[in-house]
């Protein structure tokens, strides 16, 4: 089945959809974007990725195309037209294509942004087995810009980092700055130890991941204990679990840090069990 995608207005076959060269997306890495994962045809916290992406816009200076409730329109009837169960929309907005290259912002009511959707079908997404195995991964350094809050399209980095875990046999990567983690290459770290989960806690240094708000809203229903601060890979490392969200991911555990294995190499049962509750949670208040 060809996928119907949306670019500016019109629902298209995705052979048919383009975008001009001149689009600053394309040329400067002038946009931004959310994830957003559907569960039974239905979206995961949408008003989350909503909120998040008007900040993302206002911290740019640039405008939405369309509002907020057009964009929840938009993703529930591209779900619908591409029959997706269990994957996720995609949506970028750029700040349009002017008619030429240059540094300059374009004025915006000569050059209207540009907005793209499009979804990702992923039957299984929501099955426990990838989970129970987990993910290794390798630490690198954080040498990204220094606004990581905005959910910006410049994702060469996150991209090359992991190539790197691939090119080590592992599946992401940690980055590091200081000598404390950041954030995976596209997804919030943590480690458990006891009762207590910690992760760093929120600034301009890390994306303010919306699976990340829920779980540790969910983690402290469930009577765990929550620190948010600066950790080193030593201390995940000697941790008794590791897990990272994401959503794409939700709550996938970490079983191998750097080659130290954790929680026997295993998805450990304190993260598995936080991953049954984002999702039985999550598939309660969908969209
Ligand atoms: N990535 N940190 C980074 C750097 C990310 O790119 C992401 C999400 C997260 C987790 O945010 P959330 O829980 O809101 O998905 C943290 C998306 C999934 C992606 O780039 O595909």
């Amino acid at each position: 089945m060809t996928r119907t995608v949306y670019v500016n207005g019109a629902y298209l076959p995705e052979t048919e959809a383009t975008v001009s060269i001149f689009d600053r997306g394309f040329l400067m890495a002038d946009g931004v974007y959310e994830v957003t994962s559907v569960l039974d045809g239905k979206l995961i916290d949408f008003a989350g990725h909503a909120t998040r992406l008007e900040r993302s816009l206002s911290e740019l200076d640039m405008a939405s195309p369309v509002t907020m409730e057009e964009l929840l329109e938009i993703h529930r009837e591209l779900v619908r037209l591409n029959g997706i169960d269990e994957g996720a929309v995609y949506l970028q907005i750029t700040r349009g294509a002017p008619a030429d290259r240059d540094f300059v912002f374009p004025d915006p009511a000569a050059t209207p942004s540009t907005i793209v959707l499009f979804t990702q079908s992923k039957p299984g997404l929501s099955a426990p087995a990838a989970a129970q195995k987990g993910i290794k991964v390798i630490s690198i350094d954080d040498i990204r810009w220094g606004r990581r809050d905005i959910k910006t399209v410049q994702l060469l980095y996150p991209s090359m980092g992991k190539m790197m875990a691939k090119k080590a046999g592992c599946d992401d990567a940690w980055m590091v700055e200081d000598g404390f983690v950041t954030e995976g290459t596209s997804n919030n770290a943590y480690f458990i130890k006891g009762n207590k989960i910690v992760t760093r806690a929120l600034s301009n240094d890390i994306l303010h991941g919306i699976t990340r708000a829920a779980v540790l809203r969910f983690a402290q229903e469930a009577q765990m204990e929550v620190e948010e601060r600066n950790f080193t890979i030593e201390e995940a490392q000697a941790a008794d679990e590791a897990f990272v969200t994401s959503a794409t991911t939700f709550v996938m555990p970490v079983v191998e840090i750097d080659g130290v294995a954790l929680s026997g190499g295993k998805g450990g049962p304190k993260a598995l069990r936080l991953r049954e509750i984002y999702i039985d949670e999550s598939r309660k208040a969908a969209v």
